[in-house]
This record gives C-alpha cells, structure tokens and sequence, in this order.
C-alpha cells in the first residue's frame, strides 16, 4: 500500500483543490495518514498570497532536510507555480513541483515519481482546462465546495494570483449544476461556489450564462439549503446578484466584496478599476435589498504611497459601510507584480500601527452591528459541539457564529444535531459571535 501525507495552506479554493488531490490519490491506490513521518508521498499545497504564507512552506521543507530518506517529496498550488524549478535548487529533497493549473495531469506526475523520476514538474499555464474530477473526497458531510471559475483576469497591482493560477477558466453551467445536483443527492444542503473573481463566470457552451444566472439554477436545486459564493470583485459585481438574492431564501445573505481600500487615488495605483464612489453604488444596492445582507470585506493598508489621509479615508469608508466583519492585511511585497516597481514603501512598522487602528475601529463596528440582531430568530445550521462551554456551535446565513444551548446534548451513541438547521434565539452578542437559545 502506497502512502501519502498532505498539508494545505491559503484560501478555500485551495482547501478544494487539496479536496480534489486526495481523491485523485486514493483512485490510484494510495492512501492517506495523519503525519508526515508515515507516509512515503508527502505534499504541501502552498500559498503566496503574502511573504508570510510562502515562508511557511519553506520551514516545513527545511524541517525534512535530514529526515527525508525514502520519502518523496511534493509542492503543490501557488508556491510551486511561482517559483518553479528553483525549488529544487533551494530544497533538493523535493521531487514533485507542480501548479494548479496542471493538476489535471496529477495521475501521470505519479506514474514518474512511481517509476524513481526525481524531478517532476506541471509547471503550464498555458490551459483552458478546469480541475474536475469524480473522485473529490469532501472533508465536511454537510457543506460542500464546487470551483465554478479558475485563474484571474485581473491585474491588481499588488496581486501574485494572476501568475500563480493563470488566465480565466470558466466551467459550463451543466457540469456544475450536475455536481449541484449529484451533491444534494448524496445529502449536503450547503453548496460553496468558489473562484478567485466568481462574478465574471461565464458558461463557455451555448447557453453563456453569466454568475447571476448560475446562482439561481443551484439555488433552485431540491434538497439545497444554502448557496454562498466567495470572492467577488465589485468591477463585476452587477445588481442582478442582489435580486437574485432576494427572490430566493436559499442563496445566503452574506456578500464578501473586498474593497482592499477606501482612497479612489490608493485603489487607481492598485490598478482595482473602480472608484470608491463606483463602490459606494454597490453598497447601496445591497443596502436597499429586501433581505437583510451582511456585508463583509478585505482591506490592505500600507500599499505604496499610502499616505495617512488616504489611510483615513478606509477608516472612513468602514464607518460608511458598518462591515459585519472584515480580513485586513498589512501589504506584502510580492514577485512579478506591477506594485513592486512603485516608490515610497511603507516601513514595517507604521503598517503595523495602521493595522492596529483599523482593527479596533472595525471591533467597535462589530459590537455595535452584531448587538442589533439580539431578539432576533435566525435559522442556524449546526456544525459542532463545544464540551467546555456546553453549546452547540451555529452558523447563520449571514455566516455569523451562534453558538445556542439546547436540552439535546450529544452522547457517545452518537445523539447529535449537527448538520441540522434550527431556529435560534439571539440572547447575547460580542465582537466575533453571537449566543443564543434554540426556539422549540
Ligand atoms: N499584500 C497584502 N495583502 C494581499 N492580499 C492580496 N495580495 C496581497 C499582498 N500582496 C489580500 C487582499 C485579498 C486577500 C485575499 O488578500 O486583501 O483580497
Ligand atoms: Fe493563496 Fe491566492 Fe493561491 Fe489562494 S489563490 S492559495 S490565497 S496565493
């Protein structure tokens, strides 16, 4: 028996891939273990979305420089298709380099490990394939991930995802909604479309539906309870969205748009191709829709030449929107992007004060936003237990954590209503999550 060890790093279209890599393994007769000390095949799916993130895998290779022998040794997803062959030369235990754009060719990369070939590459970008594959093991019985779109077409100055993921590859919209359907047989009811820029899908068969459409067919899908969608550009973000949203209790109301800054000067040297006033618009629309959608976003702060008013302008502009949450980040510099030719760093130092600031005034926001849903009754999927406060752990639609007590508790017979959706009462709020009670 052939065995394999994977570790994965970065966002969820990355969880998926790793999703879609076991599977492709254990079709081929591998099968996987909780360490890396034993397994024979062991691969980090990497991230380098920040310096920080690309650091890690380094560690952990340099962590396997003695203890390597009779291993092979893999790096997979944006590490891999960013550095390429020189992580050879940086870590000659390495045997497996290979990008996402070039999964689809996993089953022969293994055939040449199998075979003693010590440097196997997928480098390629150069695809108008997807990833799809029958054999995705899913980690969670309930929710499940679907890849709608890969690569972006954008250039946003700071953005190594463009050289990491390459060009834009939309599925059809049958061979998604297949999966939809297919799913909701096999009893999920929370389906996550993924892509690094979801809205500008485009169905490449004759039908060329765009998102919005899309988003409505899994919605309609019997048996599903919940469609959530991640990451959205606002370029591309189109009201359809919203109506669509609104029509159907089924589509979550939650929209992530990442607005990354609230200066129109700082988002033109970023190259994101709209203006804040471009963005406000979008707001308003979500703003004035008959459901109540929750509004959340990443920002990066100390993009070259951030100039304190453009800084205070984001601070501003979080006042403006009430975020219900947001992902902030302290600008990385990053290979191959457009920003690393700008002038006028930011020191260390003054993005970590400027971090600061924006997270406690977001904190303040969340209080505030979170404290207007107590008496609320939100409908809650369950998704654990927590043994030490005595509360089942929720999540609601607008992806707020609710944690609820209830006279069920689980027992070792495997009592459980986890994955079950109830109504819960919000009695409390804090910062991160709200408590509750269930209705009976
Ligand atoms: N430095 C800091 N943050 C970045 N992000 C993307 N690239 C960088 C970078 N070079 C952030 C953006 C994006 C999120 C996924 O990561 O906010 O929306
Ligand atoms: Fe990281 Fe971006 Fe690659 Fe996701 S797509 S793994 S966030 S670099």
């Amino acid at each position: 028996m052939k065995t394999f060890y994977i570790e994965t790093f970065g966002c969820q279209m990355n969880v998926h891939d790793s999703e879609k890599v076991i599977g492709t393994l254990l079709a081929q007769g591998y099968s996987q273990v909780e360490t890396p000390e034993d397994a024979e095949l062991v691969l980090y799916n990497t991230c380098s979305i920040r310096d920080k993130a690309e650091q890690k895998v380094f560690h952990r290779l340099d962590q396997f420089k003695r203890h390597h022998e009779g291993k092979v040794i893999g790096v997979l997803g944006c590490v891999a298709q960013q550095e390429g062959e020189h992580i050879f030369e940086r870590a000659p235990h390495v045997s497996l380099v290979a990008g996402s754009a070039s999964y689809t060719k996993l089953p022969e990369m293994l055939v040449q490990l199998e075979a003693g070939n010590r440097r196997v590459t997928g480098l390629s970008l150069d695809t108008d394939a997807t990833f799809d594959t029958p054999y995705t093991r899913r980690d969670n019985p309930h929710r499940a991930y679907i890849t709608i779109i890969e690569g972006c077409d954008k250039s946003c100055a700071y953005c190594v995802v463009p050289f990491t993921r390459g060009p834009e590859r939309s599925r059809t919209s049958e061979s998604v909604l297949d999966e939809a359907r297919g799913l909701a047989a096999q009893g999920y009811t929370e389906i996550q479309l993924l892509g690094q820029n979801v809205n500008s899908y485009r169905d490449p068969s004759e039908r060329g539906w765009d998102f919005a459409r899309l988003l409505r067919a899994v919605g309609e899908i019997d048996g599903i309870r919940r469609v959530r969608f991640t990451t959205s550009h606002p370029r591309d973000f189109v009201k359809d969205i919203i109506d669509a949203i609104d029509e159907n209790p089924a589509l979550c109301n939650h929209v992530h748009l990442p607005v990354q800054s609230g200066s129109s000067a700082v988002l033109e040297r970023m190259q994101r191709l709209y203006t804040r006033g471009e963005y406000m618009r979008r707001i308003e629309w979500i703003k004035n829709a008959k459901r109540n959608i929750a509004l959340t976003t990443d920002i990066i702060v100390g993009f070259p030449g951030e100039t304190e008013a453009e800084f205070q302008e984001t601070l501003d502009l979080l006042d403006e929107v009430g975020y219900d949450s947001l992902f902030s980040f302290k600008y990385s510099r990053r290979p191959n992007t457009a920003a690393l030719a700008l002038a006028d760093q930011v020191s260390e130092e003054e993005k970590g004060r400027r971090l600061t600031v924006l997270q406690e005034r977001q904190r303040a926001i969340q209080i505030r936003r979170n404290a207007e849903l107590v008496g609320a009754i939100e409908d809650t999927m369950v998704e654990g237990y927590n043994h030490a406060t005595g509360q089942w752990i929720g999540r609601t639609s607008q992806n707020r954590t609710l944690n609820f007590t209830h006279a069920v508790v689980p027992t070792p017979n495997g009592q459980t209503l986890v994955g079950g959706y109830l109504p819960v009462r919000v009695t409390r709020a804090g910062p991160n999550s709200l408590a509750g009670e269930v209705v009976l």
